[in-house]
């Protein structure tokens, strides 16, 4: 196994240590922490689960157990990017199971498809994707929808997808249709552990974005051009909840 402290510099110690300063209990600090462990290597890997364990006072089953978990910790190395194709009912309905079934022959190679959480090119190269299929990501009114690190690729279709992987393959960035730019994996990693650019211009610029979209405003906008309100809130009791 390789030395831990060549994996997990000064820096992603004293950043994990940070992250437990954040909690009453320092084992709440695991969501976040794996999400940096990422941010360093590109997934969680053994001796990642091992790190944790050891800033958290935690067994490594423990901590395996909750990679495994959740969809958002990669056991295997990420691409520079991580392209998500919701394939949840209203996104496959409207194009989003034909866009992951054409990335994935686009990817592959030697007439093989790119399987879920498989790999275009090299892990952490540039210019290479990992692929996967996604559940519900929230923009059903803007379906079909694909993320890339997380920022939204809205009303996709087969053509604007293969267009968007080759640009990335090309080692371009383009602009999500809202939210922050396009970085990489790895820094949205970062991100997601909690750690933004302190200078308020790079902030605004890398992480700050307008993220709504006028379709999911539509209701608001015509509520409020009709003089519509909901209606007050009685003051009806809660039930009971039985103490235990
Ligand atoms: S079903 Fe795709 S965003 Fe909800």
């Amino acid at each position: 196994m390789t030395h831990m402290k060549e994996l997990f510099d000064a820096d992603t110690v004293a950043k994990a240590q940070e992250l437990m300063a954040r909690y009453p209990q320092s084992r709440s600090a695991l969501l976040p922490m794996l999400h940096l462990v990422q941010s360093v290597q590109g997934f969680v890997s053994q001796e990642g689960v091992t790190f944790c364990a050891e800033q958290l006072g935690l067994s490594e089953a423990e901590v395996s157990a909750v990679v495994t978990f959740y969809t958002m910790y990669k056991r295997k190395p990420c691409g520079e990017h991580l392209v998500s194709v919701c394939t949840n009912t209203l996104c496959a309905a409207l194009g989003g199971d034909a866009i992951y079934r054409t990335l994935q022959e686009h990817l592959g190679e030697d007439g093989q498809p790119l399987a879920h959480e498989e790999t275009a090119g090299t892990p952490g190269e540039p210019g290479s994707v990992t692929l996967e299929h996604a559940e519900c990501l929230a923009a059903c009114d803007l379906g079909p929808v694909l993320q890339v690190n997380y920022e939204y690729y809205d009303n996709q279709t087969t053509d604007s997808a293969v267009a968007l992987v080759d640009a990335l393959r090309r080692g371009e960035k383009p602009q999500p249709s809202r939210g922050a730019p396009l970085g990489d994996f790895k820094s949205a990693e970062l991100q997601l552990a909690g750690f933004f650019p302190e200078d308020e211009d790079l902030y605004r610029s890398q992480v700050d974005g307008p993220s709504q979209a006028p379709e999911t405003l539509m209701g608001a906008r015509i509520a409020e051009e009709r003089g519509w309100t909901a209606p007050v809130m009685e003051d009806v009791p809660l039930p009971e909840v039985e103490k235990k």
